[in-house]
C-alpha cells in the first residue's frame, strides 16, 4: 500500500511532466501535508518558485496546475488560496477505503525496501571494567529503537555491541587480577570478581602507588598483546565479569545485540597503519604517527592530528574505529554504518571518518552517520546523581522505575483490582516501569539534553508511556466488553460522517510517512510524537462518539477504527521498545 502523501505526489509528477519548457524544473516536493489544518489535509506550493522560472502571475500558474491534475474520487475540488497555494482536502469515501487496505496491511502501510540491504547499527557499547553509564543506557534505547525501525522497514540489520575490551587498563587490571585471585588463573573457568567498579579503583590505586605494579602492568599488556595464554585468561575473567553485569540491564530492557568488541579488530590494525602508509598520509610526531586533519586546528590555527599509533607502539580508539569501518564494509558487506554515541563524541567521528575516507577506505561519505544525544541530567539541572551524591548505578535506576510503577498502580487499583494477582502486578510493574524510561529518553529530541524525572515519566497524563498504554488498554476493554475479537473482525465499510472520526481516519493514516521521516531523521521523538497526537485525537472520537452502543453499520466501523488504532499503537511502541498491556 502507497502512502496518500505519495500517491498524492505520483499523481500531480504525472500530470506536470512535460507541461512546462524543459528549462524549467519543477520544485520539490510536490504536494506537503497542510500547514494548518483549516487550509485542508495536503497542500501544493510550487506554483510562487514556479511563476518566477517562467516570468507569470503565481495565480495564473496555480490555475494551470488545478486544471491539469485531476484527483476526482481522492479530493474535494482543490482550491487556490492567497497569491497561489494550491489547497487539497481528502473525500471522507476515499479515507473510508484507505483505512480498509491499512487494516489488511501487516505492515500498516510501511512499505518494505525492494533491494535488500545491511545496515551495522553500532550501539550500546559500554567498557569492560567500567561502569556502563546513562549515557549507554540513552545509545542502548536509542540505538535498539532505530535498528527495530530499520527492521520494519526490511533491513538486513546488524546489532553491534563495539564494547571497550582492549587498551592499556588491561595490564593494570591483569596485575591486580593475578595479585588477588592468584590461584584462580591455573583452575577457574568462572570468577565472581564481584562489583568491578570497585576492582578497578584498587587496581588503579595499586597502580598509582607502587611503581613494581606499574612495570608489572606494562608487562602484562606487551603480554597480552602477544597473545600469552595466562594474560588472555585473566583478561577473559574480567570480561565474563563485566559481560555478566551488562547482560542484567539487556535482559531487564529486552535489548538483543551482538558483542563484537575493540579487541576483535586487533589483529588488523597494523594493517590499517599500513594502509595510511601507503596512501602516503602518515606523518610522524614526537614518535608518534599521524594523519593531519583538514578542518580541525589548535588555537594557534594550527592542524590537528589524529594519531593512528602512539609512540610506544600501541593503538588507538580510532584506529580501531578504523579497522572495524574497513571490517563492516568488505567482510560484513554492510551499505551503512550508523553510531550511537554522546554527542562528546562528535570530533571523534568526524576526524575518523574524514582519515577513512582520505585512505579510500570509505569512498561514499552517506554510507556513515554519528547519531549524537545529549546529556542525563537530575531535576537539580546538574549531572544525574543519587541523593548522596554518587554516580547512579544503571541496574538501580531501573529497579526504582519499575518499584514506583509498582506503587502507583497500588494506589491507582480499585479495591476490587486489589484482588489482582501477583503476576499480573509484577508484569505490569515491568512492563510501566521500563517503558516509562525508555519513552522518557526516546520522546525527547535527541540532540537535546533531557532531565530524568521519575515522576514526569509516570504520570497517566501527557506525552508519556503510561499515557500511550493506557490508550491502549482501554480500547482493549471496549473489545472485552463488547465480546469483540478484533482479531476475528472482518474488515468491512469504513463510515466516517462525525469530525473527530477524519481527524483519527487522516492520523491512522500518517503511520507510514512518521516512519518514514524516523528513517532518514534517524529521531525517534518524530514517533513519539505521533503516538501521543493519535493516542489524543483517539481519546477524543471516543468522548464524541459512540462505539458499542452505535448502530451497525456505524458500530462496526467505528470498531475497525478502535482495532486500527490499537492496532497502530502496538506496532509504534513496539518499535520504542515497549511491549504493550491488555490491562493495566
Ligand atoms: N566504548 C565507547 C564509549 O563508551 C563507545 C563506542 C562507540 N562505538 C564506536 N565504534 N566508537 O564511549
Amino acid at each position: 500500500m502507497v502512502s496518500i502523501l505519495t500517491q498524492l505526489n505520483d499523481h500531480f509528477a504525472q500530470a506536470l511532466g512535460g507541461q512546462f519548457p524543459p528549462d524549467v524544473t519543477l520544485p520539490t516536493p510536490l504536494v506537503v501535508p497542510a500547514s494548518n489544518p483549516k487550509f485542508g489535509d495536503f497542500q501544493c506550493n510550487i506554483a510562487l518558485p514556479l511563476a518566477k522560472q517562467l516570468g507569470q502571475p503565481p495565480r495564473a500558474i496555480a490555475m494551470e496546475i488545478v486544471n491539469k491534475v485531476n484527483l476526482s474520487g481522492i479530493c474535494e475540488p482543490l482550491t487556490i488560496a492567497g497569491p497561489g497555494f494550491i489547497n487539497l482536502k481528502l473525500l471522507p469515501d476515499y479515507l473510508g477505503e484507505q483505512l480498509i487496505k491499512l487494516q489488511q496491511d501487516q505492515q500498516l502501510g510501511v512499505p518494505l525496501i525492494q533491494v535488500e540491504e545491511r545496515v551495522v547499527v553500532d550501539f550500546s557499547s559500554p567498557n569492560i571494567a567500567k561502569e556502563m553509564h546513562v549515557g549507554h543506557l540513552r545509545s542502548t534505547i536509542i540505538g535498539d529503537c532505530l535498528a527495530r525501525v530499520l527492521e520494519l522497514r526490511g533491513y538486513d540489520v546488524l546489532r553491534l555491541n563495539h564494547v571497550g575490551d582492549w587498551g592499556t587498563q588491561f595490564g593494570m587490571l591483569i596485575t591486580y587480577l593475578k595479585e588477588v585471585y592468584p590461584e584462580a588463573l591455573v583452575t577457574a573457568d568462572a570468577l565472581d570478581i564481584g562489583d568491578l567498579v570497585t576492582f578497578y579503583k584498587q587496581a588503579k590505586q595499586r597502580f598509582d602507588q607502587d611503581e613494581q605494579f606499574r612495570e608489572t602492568s606494562r608487562q602484562a599488556v606487551v603480554s597480552l598483546q602477544a597473545g600469552d595464554a595466562e594474560s588472555i585468561k585473566a583478561w577473559q575473567l574480567l570480561c565474563d565479569q563485566s559481560r555478566r553485569e551488562f547482560q542484567l540491564i539487556y535482559d531487564c530492557l529486552d535489548i538483543t545485540i551482538e558483542e563484537r568488541g575493540e579487541s576483535f579488530y586487533n589483529p588488523f590494525l597494523p594493517g590499517v597503519v599500513e594502509l595510511l602508509q601507503e596512501k602516503d598520509l602518515l606523518v610522524e610526531d614526537n614518535g608518534a604517527q599521524c594523519v593531519f586533519l583538514d578542518g580541525f586546528t589548535n588555537k594557534d590555527g594550527d592542524r590537528l592530528p589524529l594519531i593512528v599509533q602512539k609512540s610506544d607502539g600501541g593503538y588507538n580508539y580510532a584506529t580501531t574505529d578504523l579497522a572495524a569501518l574497513n571490517y563492516r564494509l568488505t567482510t560484513d558487506g554492510a551499505q551503512k554504518i550508523i553510531y550511537v554515541t554522546d554527542a562528546g563524541q562528535a570530533n571523534h567521528f568526524a576526524q575518523f571518518f574524514q582519515v577513512a575516507q582520505k585512505a579510500d577506505i570509505l569512498t561514499d561519505p552517506s554510507q556513515v552517520v554519528h547519531v549524537p544525544f545529549g546529556l542525563v541530567k537530575g531535576e537539580d539541572g546538574k549531572k544525574l546523581k543519587t541523593r548522596a551524591g554518587d554516580t547512579i548505578r544503571l541496574k538501580d535506576l531501573l529497579t526504582e522505575a519499575v518499584a514506583r510503577a509498582r506503587q502507583d498502580l497500588e494506589t491507582r487499583l480499585t479495591a476490587e483490582e486489589r484482588q489482582e494477582t501477583e503476576a499480573f502486578k509484577t508484569e505490569v510493574a515491568q512492563r510501566v516501569g521500563i517503558g516509562a524510561v525508555k519513552y522518557a529518553d526516546l520522546s525527547q529530541n535527541r540532540t537535546s539534553d533531557y532531565v530524568f524525572s521519575f515522576d514526569k515519566m509516570l504520570a497517566l497524563q501527557g506525552n508519556t508511556a503510561p499515557y500511550m498504554l493506557y490508550a491502549y488498554a482501554r480500547i482493549q476493554s471496549i473489545s472485552r466488553e463488547g465480546g469483540i475479537d478484533f482479531a476475528q473482525m472482518a474488515s468491512g465499510e469504513i463510515i466516517l460522517t462525525e469530525p473527530t472520526e477524519l481527524v483519527l481516519a487522516k492520523s491512522l493514516l500518517q503511520f507510514a510517512d512518521v516512519i518514514e521521516t524516523v528513517e532518514t531523521s534517524l529521531l525517534p521523538n518524530r514517533l513519539c510524537d505521533y503516538l501521543y497526537e493519535l493516542s489524543k485525537v483517539f481519546n477524543r472520537f471516543y468522548e464524541n462518539c459512540p462505539v458499542l452502543k452505535a448502530k451497525d453499520p456505524q458500530r462496526r466501523s467505528r470498531l475497525l477504527l478502535c482495532d486500527l488504532t490499537a492496532r497502530t499503537l502496538k506496532l509504534g511502541l513496539s518499535l520504542l521498545g515497549i511491549p504493550v498491556l491488555d490491562r493495566m
